[in-house]
């Protein structure tokens, strides 16, 4: 046990979501809060993956401090994990381009999350996906390697995401064992990859879309910063369906019920799910939303507390203490693993 480290990182494109929480973030606060205090414990802000989406760099800023402010938030602790950005340990990009002199390019072509960033569904025709590509960034079709050296430069044993992660681990493996082959050496930990029981919580406006920071609606997910009545709000908005008789669920014929049915599971830290819709089978639309969006709001309501805080000007100092600490911290950890690497490669 005294050689476990969790890694897991998160983008800096918005207030996280619903989604992220559930997927993700949740799952962190868990894993500290039960972890042996020898765990090494290391959550990073992306931002150098942010990036491969067009930002404006103010607002770039602005969001990693509410970022820092939101893990804080719902109780990462800062003396027990180290929280730090991406870009501020140069050794995770001076690892990727290590990697990337051994990643097979036909394998991140086989990569589907660039493709649909560019809009394009993986099962897309040829030239479609050909077309889309021409105006593509290099960086956004190379970041699962940058994220491959994020994960392998801390010598991750787990790392906890969500399902849309789960091919980039795969990949994150195999680059490892690629790399420990080509220089004959066992320097590259393979790291396991951690689902919460939330793999995958849909948008609200389109239930067969995941739950995005990045989705055009803004209604499609719910912010932890939002307020009772945004909840309330997006939750009426929620699309549904008008199948009469009593609230069932069925993820394939019902996506938008039972996907509200597996959020307010969730929440609860419920997975049967059959039983939350027989408790709410007799509500209607209505009320069965309200509902939702009660056992959100009750759950959230501690988080926002926090974080109102937390983001106080007040409190900036804190902040930069926090960002200045887990940098340090992540640079001694980053710097040992790239001199190990750099010696085996010979540069
Ligand atoms: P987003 O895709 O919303 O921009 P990130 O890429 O920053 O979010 O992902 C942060 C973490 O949240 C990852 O572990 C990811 O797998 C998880 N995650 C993102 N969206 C969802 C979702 N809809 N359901 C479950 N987990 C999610
Ligand atoms: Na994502």
């Amino acid at each position: 046990p005294s050689n476990i480290s969790v890694f897991s990182g998160i983008q800096p494109t918005g207030i996280p979501h619903l989604g992220n929480y559930l997927g993700a973030l949740r799952q962190w606060v868990g894993i500290q809060d039960n972890s042996p205090k020898s765990a090494r414990l290391t959550f990073c802000i992306v931002d150098l993956h942010a990036i491969t989406q067009p930002q404006e760099a103010e607002q770039l800023r602005k969001r990693k401090t509410e970022l820092l402010a939101t893990l804080l938030a719902i109780g990462l602790d800062p003396r027990r994990c180290t929280i730090f950005e991406q870009s501020r340990v140069p050794a995770h990009s001076e690892l990727m381009w290590i990697l990337s002199c051994v990643a097979p390019m036909g394998r991140l072509n086989r990569m589907t999350q660039w493709k649909s960033k560019l809009g394009v569904s993986s099962d897309q025709d040829a030239f479609q996906e050909k077309s889309a590509a021409a105006g593509s960034k290099l960086g956004l079709f190379s970041y699962p390697v940058l994220q491959a050296a994020d994960i392998l430069i801390h010598r991750t044993t787990h790392v906890p995401v969500g399902e849309d992660q789960a091919q980039h681990l795969e990949l994150t493996r195999e680059i490892a064992s690629s790399f420990n082959k080509t220089f004959k050496k066992d320097i590259l930990k393979l790291p396991i990859t951690l689902l919460s029981p939330a793999k995958r919580v849909m948008s609200l406006k389109d239930p067969a879309q995941k739950m995005s920071k990045s989705a055009a609606d803004p209604a499609s997910r719910i912010l932890l910063t939002d307020s009772p009545k945004a909840v309330h709000d997006k939750l009426r908005k929620a699309v549904t369906d008008s199948i009469p008789g009593p609230l069932t669920y069925d993820m394939q014929k019902r996506p938008g019920v039972s996907n509200l049915i597996e959020i307010l599971a969730h929440i609860q830290r419920r997975q049967d799910f059959d039983n939350v819709a027989k408790e709410v089978s007799e509500l209607s639309l209505k009320a069965f939303k309200d509902h939702v969006a009660d056992a959100i709001n009750e759950h959230l309501e501690p988080v926002r507390d926090e974080y109102e805080k937390i983001i106080a000007e007040s409190n900036r100092e804190v902040l930069r203490f926090v960002a200045n600490e887990g940098e340090r911290k992540a640079r001694e950890s980053a710097e040992k693993t790239l001199a190990e690497v750099k010696e085996a490669v010979g540069i």
